[in-house]
């Protein structure tokens, strides 16, 4: 590894071959053969528009907007969009946030505020809803009451009888981003509404395309602010709309449910600070590059690449439901396809597709759900489709021959037993000491088997592990 902070500065071009060399060990981001982490609309030039927008502004502060109105123009040419799509009205008001976890977090924290007199408030969610709630309920001292799903899909009799006095926010998920399917949110919202407490509808992940997948004839349900007792929404720009990573939007029914999310504070030496989202100062360059990306692509734009991954959905769907092995987990109603095992080690299979070139996303069995892996779908992967269905055929006839998983034989583990010490162990025994996470069917087992908190404690451990500033072989 390099040196940051070399004696003498380094030519820009040494700089950017250095950057160049530590990116081809990533994951590819383009191409339509990763199914998770990255949005790839496959659109000849938007990558350089995008970078070029970002170049504008990302040196500028989102801090104050008397200071830079170009942000807060493109903030609410942004708002508006959103809202526009998503079923607001002329009371709609919302905020450009930093990413999806942001703009939940703060849904939570303006239904608590706005609720001083709950001493301990409470927020009702579906098992299938987003961890980012967990962050916020843990961050914000909020309890979480987690009803369990019925058929994949939120219960809202249950999640009806769930609510107390306590509850200051209901949330559901349109999708979830685990089985990509879509709660019923107008039962859920006439419940809310009829208890009179605010309904958030996490759109994060799907927010950007199901109203395209709609009006291309898919039968989803309802699931915006269109949709009465839904008092917000949340949709990431960095996910379906395709802008570059750092932009999601919050959308509140009016100004007055809004007004608890911001935070001010006068009471000190210093400028007055008044933050309408977590961050202070913001770099405009994610918003610059969102603004661009919309433009670009425009409302019939969204609307063919909701029919390119629409397409590519079904093609994935029709595949694992022809392959012996594999069976689809849920159904392939919006952008993603989750498929279990039928015979197969599922953790095999899910390196045997990587050493195919398809980069999927495994997950662990939880709360009766078996481990099932989970593919993002976008845009790009209509150019690859055809090649799955052979590319999963090989990749399961490699799993069946290599066999389920031998677990090498381990010390019983609880999460108060981690040290650093275990995991540097378990790493090294592991084969993972040396960086190469190609092989991670072991490891996968070993956390399938470990229960939630055990799980936390590995990975964070892990992470940890690898989170080391690097002082060794610095050269410059
Ligand atoms: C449904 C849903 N909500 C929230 C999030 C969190 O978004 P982010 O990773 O941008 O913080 C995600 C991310 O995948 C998601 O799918």
């Amino acid at each position: 590894m390099t040196d940051a902070l070399p004696e003498k500065g380094v030519p820009g071009e040494q700089i950017l071959a250095e950057l160049r060399e530590l990116r081809a060990g990533d994951l590819p981001t383009h191409g339509g053969r990763l199914f998770a982490y990255v949005y790839d609309p496959a659109l000849d030039g938007l990558d350089d528009l995008a970078r070029a927008a970002h170049a504008t502004s990302a040196h500028v502060n989102g801090l104050d907007p008397t200071a830079f109105p170009s942000l807060l123009a493109m903030e609410n040419a942004l708002v508006a969009a959103a809202a526009r799509l998503l079923g607001g009205g002329p009371a709609t008001v919302g905020s450009v946030t930093s990413g999806g976890t942001e703009s939940l977090i703060l849904a939570v924290k303006a239904a608590r505020d706005a609720c001083p007199d709950v001493r301990s408030p409470r927020l009702v969610i579906p098992s299938s809803a987003h961890a980012a709630f967990a962050k916020a309920a843990h961050y914000l001292r909020v309890e979480l009451d987690v009803v369990p799903v019925r058929d994949l899909r939120a219960d809202p009799r249950a999640m009806a009888a769930a609510i107390t006095p306590d509850t200051v926010l209901i949330a559901a998920s349109a999708p979830s981003y685990a089985h990509g399917v879509v709660d019923p949110i107008p039962e859920i919202a006439a419940i809310a509404a009829e208890h009179g407490i605010r309904f958030h509808v996490d759109a994060c992940f799907g927010g950007w395309i199901l109203p395209y997948l709609r009006r291309l004839g898919a039968d989803l349900p309802h699931f915006d602010l269109a949709v009465p007792g839904v008092t917000s929404i949340s949709v990431d720009l960095h996910k379906y709309a395709y802008a570059p990573k750092g932009v999601s939007i919050l959308l509140h029914a009016s100004e007055e449910l809004r007004r608890p999310q911001y935070f001010a504070h006068a009471d000190w030496p210093g400028y007055t600070m008044i933050n309408p989202v977590i961050s202070s100062t913001r770099s405009g360059g994610p918003i610059a590059a969102a603004y661009a990306t919309l433009r670009s692509i425009g409302d019939a734009g969204y609307l063919a690449l909701a029919g390119k991954t629409r397409e590519s959905v079904s093609v994935l769907a029709a595949a694992v439901e022809a392959t012996d092995g594999v069976r689809l987990y849920a159904p392939a109603e919006t952008s993603v396809v989750c498929l279990a095992s039928d015979g197969v080690d599922l953790f095999v299979l899910a390196d045997e597709l990587a050493a195919r070139g398809w980069h999927t996303q495994p997950q662990m069995a939880h709360a009766g759900h078996p481990p099932s892996i989970h593919l993002t779908v976008t845009a790009a992967v209509h150019a690859t489709v055809e090649s799955f269905a052979p590319g999963l055929a090989a990749a399961v006839a490699a799993a069946r021959a290599r066999g389920p998983v031998q677990l090498p034989p381990l010390p019983p583990l609880t999460a108060e037993a981690v040290t650093p010490q275990l995991i540097a162990s378990l790493a090294d025994g592991l084969g993972l000491g040396a960086g190469d996470f190609t092989q991670m069917a072991t490891v996968n087992t070993i956390l399938n088997a470990a229960p939630p908190a055990l799980r936390e404690a590995l990975l964070t451990g892990f992470l940890s592990l690898l989170q080391r500033p690097t002082h060794g072989d610095v050269m410059t």
